[in-house]
């Protein structure tokens, strides 16, 4: 590997083979997400507690100071929003010279398998790879399912995952599922997880993270359940422990408590 890629991949993936990104680039398809309406405010407090943040060119651009930063995972994939009909015919929105320009450590986009415009998807990420391993940024595969959130089972996300490593994706980035080993073992680059929709307990999100990592992945790319939280740092914390620190679900629990109460009377 070039000294350029293996030095990004360094700056993503840390020290102990773990990584904890911090995805805020749901506003190119949802608009104002909820929690995310004002990027800067979310991205701000959380900046300290992640390994990269994956952001698109307008939100970094706007919300994020160049001096005090993670490394940057950049979104260029993008073309569709909630209120069309096609979610999955996005195209790639932002150049290669731009991410180097935006000093990127990483590109990501979204492929959709088995949708409509699961080839225009695919021949993206392929064209991407070309690009990204001629000047050394890799590529995060976003195994995207739309509005089909029952599509994440472990047969459909084992294959999305493994297309997206076979077409040269660094990174893949999918969703956890009961039977995630297998997910993971065809798989041959590394995974990490979305958390997806906000869940009803902080327990349930520490639980599958946990898991997830037992199973083999190298972290998460988790967004909703971290900034959508009352407690977003306390939620940080407590998924940083699972990731980082080896901490059980129960452990980044009482991280999670004891932050939030340090909030609450502060
Ligand atoms: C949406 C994305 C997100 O980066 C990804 O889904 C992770 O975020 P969350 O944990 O909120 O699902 O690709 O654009």
């Amino acid at each position: 590997m070039d000294w350029g890629m293996a030095n990004r991949l360094a700056q993503l993936i840390q020290a102990d083979g773990h990584a904890l990104f911090l995805p805020v680039d749901h506003g190119y398809f949802q608009g104002p997400t909820r929690k995310l309406e004002e990027p800067r405010k979310t991205i701000e407090p959380l900046m300290p507690y992640a390994d990269a943040i994956f952001i698109t060119r307008g939100v970094l651009r706007n919300a994020v100071d160049p001096d005090n930063t993670k490394p940057i995972i950049l979104r260029v994939s993008g073309g569709t929003s909630v209120a069309g009909k096609d979610l999955d015919n996005e195209g790639i929105t932002t150049s290669m010279e731009e991410a180097i320009r935006l000093n990127a450590m990483a590109v990501g986009l979204s492929v959709f398998v088995g949708s409509d415009h699961e080839r225009e998807s695919l021949l993206n990420l392929s064209a991407l790879v070309n690009e990204g391993e001629r000047y050394g940024l890799p590529v995060m595969a976003v195994t995207a399912v739309g509005r089909e959130l029952a599509k994440r089972d472990a047969r459909y996300l084992a294959l999305a995952c493994r297309v997206a490593a076979e077409l040269g994706a660094r990174v893949v980035k999918t969703y956890w599922c009961e039977g995630f080993d297998k997910v993971v073992q065809g798989c041959p680059v590394p995974v990490v997880m979305a958390g997806g929709p906000q869940v009803d307990t902080e327990l349930e999100v520490f639980r599958f993270v946990y898991d997830g990592i037992q199973q083999g992945a190298i972290g998460v790319n988790l967004g909703r359940n971290i900034w959508q939280n009352d407690f977003p740092v306390a939620m940080i914390k407590g998924i940083r422990a699972i990731i980082h620190d080896q901490a059980t679900p129960e452990q980044a629990q009482e991280l999670y408590e004891s932050a939030q109460n340090e909030a609450k009377s502060s």
